[in-house]
């Protein structure tokens, strides 16, 4: 073969950027060959849905982007995520081979969703055998909403992309890990907070243990510079990343950032709490931190202080090389935003 074929595209459909990667793989590993983003308006996307309306928005955000960013067409792996998209539950049920357990998933599955069996997409992870010996075994269920997937490949179709796998952001992020920072025995939080949600992946000597996306995200920190600044939605953004915008002072925004950031920490120290009742051995050692929130100011500082956990904020290219023909710095300086697009972009068609 003369010409090898590209590896999929990682697309990254959140709800405020859309962000897209693509690997190369070569024979020092991982390549960053291609990273970009466009921002979306608020609204298209609500609770990892596409609304209805904005369908046709959304293909031409995508479509600016894919032009932008030099993207013909090809393969592209999408992730899902939200509440109300997706489940994913560890649950225990009885020793059986994998093939056997694909034949009965729906029957296992169906106590534990909360939709309709018919409208959902399941697949499952066996995790292990119980050391208890007594005849169970530990499974990750994953269910997807069937016209939540549609409505994405849709999308992804018309802007002339082809589909090969739906992932969810959470497994994403837990490939991003595991590729850039190896096993970790232990107990860890993988955590991407985004700007509606955030996405908490719980590995217990890499497996996951507890996953949860939960209904809040960075909008808080710019809903609450509008509102306390009285300031345009632009301006809170822009001020948000460090810009200046005239006649607002640096301690207002400092002042407002952090009564937001508080919101969050609780949110997320109830999470944990709640793992902590619930799963065996619940020490967290260390959160990653990733998603555009990251980037924020001193929020991965305080969020350490607040939550007494060590909190390292993730850098999905650590085991990557960027090309040279990309501005690093600038990749350097947004990675943890790119954590989602990264793990979507090393999956491989026909993986599980
Ligand atoms: N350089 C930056 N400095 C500060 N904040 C940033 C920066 N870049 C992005 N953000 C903030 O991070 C959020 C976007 O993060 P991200 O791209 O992870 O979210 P998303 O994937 O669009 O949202 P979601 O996954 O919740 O649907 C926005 O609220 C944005 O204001
Ligand atoms: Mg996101």
């Amino acid at each position: 073969m003369l010409f090898k074929k590209k590896n999929p595209i990682g697309l990254d459909i959140g709800s405020s950027y859309i962000k897209v990667v693509q690997l190369n793989d070569t024979k020092a590993g991982y390549e960053l060959a291609l990273y970009d983003s466009i921002a979306i308006s608020q609204g298209i996307i609500s609770d990892g849905v596409v609304l209805e309306l904005e369908k046709d928005n959304l293909v031409n955000a995508l479509k600016e982007l894919m032009k932008k960013a030099g993207i013909k067409g090809g393969d592209a792996v999408i992730g899902i995520a939200g509440h109300s998209s997706a489940i994913i539950k560890n649950i225990t049920i009885p020793l059986m081979a994998e093939e056997e357990l694909a034949n009965s998933i729906k029957y296992e599955a169906e106590q534990y969703v909360p939709f309709d069996i018919n409208d959902v997409n399941l697949d499952f992870q066996i995790l292990g055998t119980r050391p208890e010996g007594e005849g169970q075994m530990d499974v990750v269920l994953v269910a997807v909403k069937k016209t939540v997937v549609n409505d994405y490949c849709e999308v992804v179709e018309e802007a002339g992309l082809y589909p090969v796998v739906v992932d969810v952001d959470l497994f994403a992020l837990s490939n991003m890990y595991e590729v850039n920072y190896g096993l970790t025995e232990g107990t860890i939080a993988l955590i991407n907070v985004g700007a509606n949600t955030t996405n908490i992946n719980i590995l217990q000597n890499g497996q996951p243990v507890f996953t949860r996306d939960s209904a809040i995200g960075s909008n808080t920190h710019t809903d609450a510079l509008e509102r306390s600044l009285n300031i345009s939605r632009e301006d809170a953004e822009r001020v948000k990343m460090g810009r200046s915008v005239e006649g607002v002072e640096p301690s207002d925004v400092q002042l407002a950032l952090s009564s937001a950031s508080e919101e969050i920490y609780s949110e997320l120290h109830r999470s944990f709490e709640y793992f902590r009742s619930s799963v065996e051995g619940g020490d967290l050692s260390k959160i990653i931190l990733s998603g555009g929130a990251a980037i924020i100011k001193g929020f991965p500082e305080t969020m350490a202080d607040r939550l007494g956990i060590e909190v390292e904020v993730a850098d999905p290219f650590k085991n990557i090389k960027i090309s040279g023909k990309l501005d690093a710095a600038y990749i350097k300086e947004i990675a943890p935003a790119a954590a989602v697009a990264v793990g979507l972009a090393l999956r491989r068609i026909g993986d599980k």
